[in-house]
This record gives structure tokens, C-alpha cells and sequence, in this order.
């Protein structure tokens, strides 16, 4: 494989990160740590940064592109943008700032396959429409897979502990499957006649 420098390896702007992290801990209502407390737990907003830090390539990356220092400093700035809307908690089902990170991470994959088209093993590893998977195998309660599948890839978890899988069961397995549907309770379905409203991604089992 021909490696190239990632966003991570280079910067990451930190202080949004620190600050978006430290704000997540003592925010309670609708977070996945009420389903259960866990030691050791990584704030999403960190694992939801060093994902998207690890998937972008770094503008030094591209000099074909960005031939001086001054344009890779100014790409790299706009990246940092992009990872500062997304650390916010405000924005973590925000679809127009997600799909903004999607599609960056989706344009450095393209760069990754065409350069490895000659792989002997290019059309498993090097698919430019399918993104390479996720796994955390000592995932604990799943902050790090549950970050990658926002972002559109598809991610595994695996831990010793049964309580942990239980728990990724429930935050990265099953909502999934039912994601778009109505919920099944009559109160809910009603509101949704007056409403007229669609159930988007995990908002039908919320209901429930
Ligand atoms: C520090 S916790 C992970 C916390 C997780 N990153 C989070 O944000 O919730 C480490 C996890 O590793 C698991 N573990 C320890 N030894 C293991 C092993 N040999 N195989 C699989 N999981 C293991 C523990 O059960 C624990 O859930």
C-alpha cells in the first residue's frame, strides 16, 4: 500500500476537542452513558475527532495539489473547521454538518484507491465505493464504533465482557436494523397522522 499522511499525524485542533469533550461529561439527558455507567468511557467527541483525523488525508499529503506550505496550512485550517462543528454535541445528529465529514472522508478514500489501483488486491482493499471497516476489540460501551458508523463506515465491536457486548448490541447492532421505521407504540403512531411526520434513522425506536 502507498501510505499517505494523515490528518492526525500532522494537527488536530485540540482546545475544541478538549472543550467539546469536558462539556459531554456532564450533559446527561439523551447521552448513550445513561444506558449504562462504564469505567474508562472515551467522551464521542474525541473518539468522533480521531476517527475523521484518522480517515482525511493531510493537505501535505496532496503537494499535486497544494504545492507550498501556505496552501496546505490554509486546507489543513478548513479541515480544522470541519472537525470543530462536528466535536459539538449540539451537532451530533446534525446531518448537514455529518454528511459534510462524510464526504471528506469519501474524497480521501478515493485518492487512496486510485493511487493503490495496482494492488494485487486492489478490488477487496481498495473498493472506492466501499469504505474499509471499523473494529474496537476491547470496545467497552462502544463510544469508538458507535463514532465510525455515524461517520458511514461499518463497524465491529468485540469485548471480553458480556455486559459491554450487550451494550454495543444495542448501540451499534440493533438500531440499525430499524433504522427509518415508525415505532410500534399507538400513541406515537397517532402523533405522527397529526404530524405527518417521517421517521428518520433511530427516531421510531427512540419513541418507543
Ligand atoms: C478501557 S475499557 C474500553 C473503554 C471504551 N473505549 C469506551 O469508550 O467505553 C477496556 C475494555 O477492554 C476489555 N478487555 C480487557 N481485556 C480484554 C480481552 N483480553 N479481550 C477482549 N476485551 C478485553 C474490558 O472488558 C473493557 O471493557
Amino acid at each position: 500500500m502507498i501510505p499517505k499522511k494523515k490528518l492526525i499525524e500532522v494537527a488536530l485542533p485540540l482546545e475544541a476537542i478538549n472543550k467539546a469533550a469536558a462539556r459531554e461529561k456532564s450533559i446527561r439527558h439523551g447521552h448513550p452513558s445513561t444506558l449504562h455507567l462504564w469505567w474508562a468511557r472515551r467522551p464521542l467527541a474525541a473518539a468522533r475527532a480521531v476517527i475523521f483525523a484518522q480517515m482525511v488525508d493531510d493537505p501535505s499529503a496532496h503537494p499535486e495539489l497544494l504545492p507550498t506550505e501556505k496552501e496546505q496550512e490554509k486546507e489543513r485550517q478548513r479541515l480544522f473547521g470541519v472537525i470543530e462543528e462536528l466535536v459539538k454535541w449540539e451537532n451530533t445528529t446534525n446531518e448537514k454538518v455529518i454528511q459534510k465529514a462524510r464526504d471528506e472522508i469519501w474524497q480521501s478514500w478515493r485518492y487512496t484507491c486510485a493511487e493503490n489501483a495496482d494492488h494485487p488486491r486492489a478490488k477487496e482493499l481498495f473498493n472506492r465505493h466501499k469504505l474499509p471497516a471499523f473494529h474496537d476489540p476491547f470496545a467497552g460501551v462502544g463510544a469508538l464504533p458507535l463514532e465510525p458508523q455515524r461517520l458511514g463506515l461499518e463497524s465491529y465491536a468485540s469485548d471480553l465482557n458480556p455486559v459491554a457486548v450487550l451494550i454495543n448490541k444495542a448501540m451499534i447492532e440493533i438500531p440499525p436494523k430499524f433504522a427509518g421505521m415508525p415505532p410500534v407504540n399507538l400513541d406515537a403512531q397517532q402523533q405522527k397522522k397529526q404530524m405527518d411526520k417521517s421517521w428518520k434513522g433511530a427516531q421510531g425506536r427512540g419513541e418507543d
